[in-house]
């Protein structure tokens, strides 16, 4: 299996920015692993022009928990797969935080997004960073019980689930790597408790070129979901060639 590379741009670029960088993105004709960016909703159109002939997938970073029309400011997941999205980012720890997002809403988007072909890229992990005790393991069996309720078994071979403690995240540091395979295998543990497929798990959280292929290496790590590192031509492609060929 290819390893997966996401791009999260958060609330980032102005529309000639971001012009710029998916012009620049879409000029490069091959890549040794799978790439998503997840643009905000205002530039899913121009993304969707401009990477449509390239071999990079377009997604989202959230979508609306319901599908009827009375949402006021809300995108839904038909809106976005007719803007060519193939995944949709959910659960992310800004959203659980900033806008309350709790796991039964998450459970919702993941099982929208799948209904509707869209990949979902369920985000988990835990606020602080204590690795001792049972907080860890706790934290993560309550968001991938009810984050991933009522799937079928079938269902999750669709699904990314994005390992994010949220300690590491826009810092100088990413988690350590034992720390990060610990809880890989930790998740993978619970997963399996589901279901007997295999779900692809990636990591988040301060990843760049300097720092990426060490764990791209590591054959229990499925990918990369990079923030601020994703948002520079030249850094982003670094920490993507910097996968093992
Ligand atoms: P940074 O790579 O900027 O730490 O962001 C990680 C993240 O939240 C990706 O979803």
């Amino acid at each position: 299996m290819s390893k997966l590379i996401v791009g999260n741009w958060k609330m980032n670029k102005s529309s000639k920015e971001a012009q710029e960088l998916l012009e620049e993105l879409a000029k490069k004709s091959s890549f040794c692993c799978d790439i998503v960016v997840c643009v905000p909703y205002v530039h899913l159109g121009l993304a969707s022009r401009l990477l449509h002939k390239s071999q990079i997938k377009l997604g989202a970073q959230n979508c609306c928990h319901e599908t009827s029309h009375k949402f006021t400011g809300e995108i839904s997941v038909r809106m976005l797969k007719d803007f060519g999205c193939e995944y949709v980012i959910v659960g992310h720890s800004e959203r659980r935080k900033h806008f309350a997002e709790d796991d039964l809403i998450i459970n919702k988007k993941v099982l929208l997004a799948l209904k509707n072909d869209l990949k979902p890229i369920l985000c988990v992990g835990e606020e602080l960073h204590e690795p001792d005790g049972s907080y860890l393991k706790d934290v993560l069996e309550t968001q991938l019980k009810i984050g991933l309720a009522k799937l079928e078994a079938n269902q999750l071979k669709n699904c990314i689930i994005a390992y994010e403690p949220a300690w590491a995240i826009n810092t100088k540091e990413r988690a350590p790597l034992d720390h990060i395979l610990n809880t890989i295998s930790l998740i993978r543990g619970v997963v399996r408790e589901l279901t007997a497929v295999r779900a692809a798990v990636i990591y988040g959280g301060s990843v760049d070129f300097t720092n990426s292929a060490e764990l791209l290496k590591q054959p229990d790590i499925d990918g990369l979901l990079v923030g601020r590192a994703s948002l520079d031509f030249s850094e982003f492609t670094k920490t993507i060639h910097s996968c093992p060929h």
